[in-house]
């Protein structure tokens, strides 16, 4: 048994129990209904595992509902339940190799004559499971998979897929019941999203989501824009049509009917050979058209199936094969510097584009000069590149035997990129710094950051706007967004009398946010929200805290030393003290709570525990926790299988990050804390 399959002995059961039946619930929901799932499959698949494990040790907690006995989605009240004339089950796991033989080992012991034990394997499609019914040759019905049991109608949907027969030749049985995946191929995804950019709408993250949504539209018309296809893999009900004997057969008979069954699927008469199939389509998934994230094994004899039998949420004669997370190498174009608000400068990985782990990654982060050194990366390899926890995309290491002879060591720069000046990196210090406060990147930072979701949360004042603005001189500081010349910016090319209106109202509303925002949003070295709303709170307005002594400051509740003389200095800089007076100048509300006493947060993160590791930009590590603690969470130190999320910055710890990835906790960089903060969801 690998380690992370070891249950924590201090663990009660029954409440882990039901909070992971709590926590598979709502991910089914949002993956099953909402097509918007907020954790990857191999998240997922290890809260499932878990349950598993724990309910095989104490079987008298397994309950008939529990996930581990059925299917994971349901119907939605969107559209109408169909009940399934024969359930549509779900297949057991096997996330490596020893688990596949073990699988394999059992299915032999029980099987009483070597010809009975020959498989066919198919290419697991990441879809979108369908049952499609043909009553007399016509297809009359199409169904999701719902609970198994009861699906939704989306016959109009599936009906507009030009893969989908609506007639079947003459003789075809008088009921027909086929079961498919429902799929958009990787070429159609990007296309869609070439046109999702040309119309500035938002892209779809990948095939299997943009696929499921597009199928499951109110409006058949949207669907039939979508170009879906579908893979038949498996018959359902069949009435008054031929009996088969093998699995291979049914499939045959399938395609003879005009349905589209994959080319790729073998029928295989050795485990050896299963094994083999495995590794050859986990070394050439993406020679394919459309993703797959596994391999589907099948017993052929279909006797020997019903023999076999099912327990009540997968059958014994299956197993899905999954590969294990990705990893695709890419070339690495260049390594440039990005200058952040504090002035810190990151080297970071300009890549061939390439998808990996379920979206497309161009860049990737290498923290620091040494990390680059340490990696050994350098412009014109070809490196690997794979998502850490699945979400953050990281450059592994170069790849060796292909860099070209002689190719150079990348070298920091000594300069700034934005304004030239001398970069600092201080003995000892991890970090390289451009401290020329007036450098352009640091100053569009600073009205990137004030404007963000976190600070003043001004809608439509992106980066991209940001600089814009910043490099026609419209802005300089936090506080010229309060008086741009508009006539300017409506003369630009991408602003229309839209869209300049709907930034400045969103610009005016801003004016009224809370001070703890504004006081985010200044960007004051060391103060994140907790920080800013213990000030807000303790001092009521921002002339307060201005004047305030350090001492003063540090005896504030959740401040501390560190923030308050970090206070302190900010306010003692003269260009400071003029933002502020121009912000009042502006009338952005200056003043804190009533009576000086903080509103309590929403308990956004109430039960669960969230380990931050690294150095994040907006908190120090004591912030981040208060943050989390001040939510009705908790921060402990290390990472287990209850921790909900890993916060990573600069410079994690490898054991925490290398612990999160084994248990598949997910991982979250500061914009996807901030979410957490605020919502209570993983992004
Ligand atoms: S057979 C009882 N074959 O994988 C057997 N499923 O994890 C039912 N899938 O719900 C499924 N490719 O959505 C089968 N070649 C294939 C498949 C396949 C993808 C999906 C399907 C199923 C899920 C189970």
């Amino acid at each position: 048994m690998a380690e992370s399959d070891t249950i924590d002995p201090g663990l009660d059961p029954v409440g882990r129990v039901a909070e992971l039946r709590a926590a598979i619930a709502h991910h089914n929901q949002r993956y099953y209904e909402a097509d918007a799932p907020e954790i990857s499959d191999a998240d997922y698949d290890e809260l499932v595992r878990e349950l598993a494990l724990i309910e095989a040790e104490h079987p008298d907690l397994v309950t008939p509902d529990s996930p581990t006995q059925r299917p994971g989605g349901s119907a939605s009240a969107q559209f109408a339940p169909v009940v399934h004339q024969v359930a549509m089950m779900s297949l057991d796991n096997a996330f490596d190799d020893g688990e596949l033989r073990a699988w394999g080992d059992r299915l032999v012991r029980r099987i009483e004559t070597a010809a009975q034990a020959t498989f066919v394997c198919e290419p697991k499609i990441d879809g979108l499971a369908i049952s499609i019914r043909y009553e007399h040759g016509r297809f009359v019905q199409a169904a999701t998979r719902g609970d198994g049991r009861v699906g939704e109608d989306v016959t109009a949907n599936v009906g507009t897929l030009s893969c989908v027969p609506h007639q079947l030749p003459a003789g075809a049985p008088s009921v027909l019941e086929v079961r498919g995946e429902v799929y958009m191929p990787v070429s159609a995804f990007e296309a869609l999203n070439a046109r999702q950019d040309a119309a500035g709408e938002r892209r779809f993250v990948n095939p299997r989501n943009s696929a499921a949504g597009s199928l499951r539209q109110k409006d058949a018309t949207v669907t039939a824009s979508r170009e879906l296809a579908l893979w038949a893999y498996q018959l359902g009900a069949i009435e008054d049509g031929p009996s088969f004997e093998r699995h291979a057969d049914t499939l045959e008979f399938l395609r003879s009917l005009g349905l589209p069954v994959n080319p790729e699927i073998r029928s295989v008469p050795t485990l050896e050979e299963v094994y083999a199939y495995c590794r050859e389509w986990e070394a050439r998934r993406h020679d394919l058209d459309y993703e797959i994230d596994g391999v589907v094994v099948k017993l052929d004899d279909l006797a020997l199936r019903t023999a076999l039998g099912s327990t009540s949420r997968a059958p014994r004669w299956a197993i899905a094969y999954k590969f294990p997370p990705e990893e695709r190498t890419t070339p690495l174009r260049a390594i440039q510097v990005s200058i952040g608000r504090t002035g810190r400068a990151t080297p970071f990985a300009v890549l061939e584009p390439v998808f990996v782990g379920g979206s497309t990654v161009g860049m990737a982060t290498l923290h620091n000069e040494d990390q680059v050194r340490i990696k050994d990366v350098r412009p014109g390899d070809v490196v690997v590149v794979r998502k850490a926890g699945d979400v953050i995309p990281e450059v592994v290491r170069p790849v060796l035997e292909l860099r070209p002879e002689g190719l150079a060591e990348w070298t920091f720069p000594t300069t700034c990129p934005a304004c030239g000046e001398a970069l600092v990196r201080a003995k000892g210090e991890s970090d390289t710094f451009c401290v020329n406060v007036d450098c352009p990147a640091q100053r569009a930072g600073r009205i990137i950051h004030f404007a963000s979701r976190g600070a003043m949360d001004i809608e439509g004042l992106g980066e991209q706007r940001v600089y814009q603005l910043c490099d026609l001189g419209l802005v300089a500081d936090v506080a010229d967004i309060y008086t741009i010349d508009w006539d300017q910016v409506l003369a630009l090319e991408g602003y229309g009398e839209l869209s300049v209106a709907n930034l400045r109202s969103a610009i005016e509303a801003s004016k009224d946010q809370p001070l703890a925002r504004l006081l985010v949003g200044l960007n004051v070295r060391h103060l994140g929200p907790a920080g800013a709303e213990a000030l807000a709170a303790g001092f009521g307005s921002l002339d307060a805290i201005m004047v305030a002594s350090e001492d003063t400051l540090a005896a504030v509740e959740g401040v501390g030393p560190i923030i308050a003389r970090s206070v302190v200095e900010f306010f003692a800089v003269e260009r400071n003290r003029i933002v502020v007076d121009k912000l009042r100048a502006a009338g952005v509300n200056l003043n804190g709570p009533v009576g000086g006493v903080g509103a309590v947060l929403d308990q956004t993160l109430t039960g669960r525990s969230v380990v931050v590791t690294g150095t994040l930009a907006a908190y120090t590590r004591e912030e981040a926790e208060a943050a989390i603690k001040a939510r009705g969470g908790k921060s402990p130190g290390s990472v287990s299988k209850r921790t909900t999320a890993v916060v990573v910055g600069d410079e994690p710890g490898a054991s925490k990050l290398t612990k999160a990835e084994e248990l598949g906790v997910p991982i979250l960089d500061e914009a996807g804390f901030e979410t957490l903060l605020e919502t209570g969801e993983l992004p």
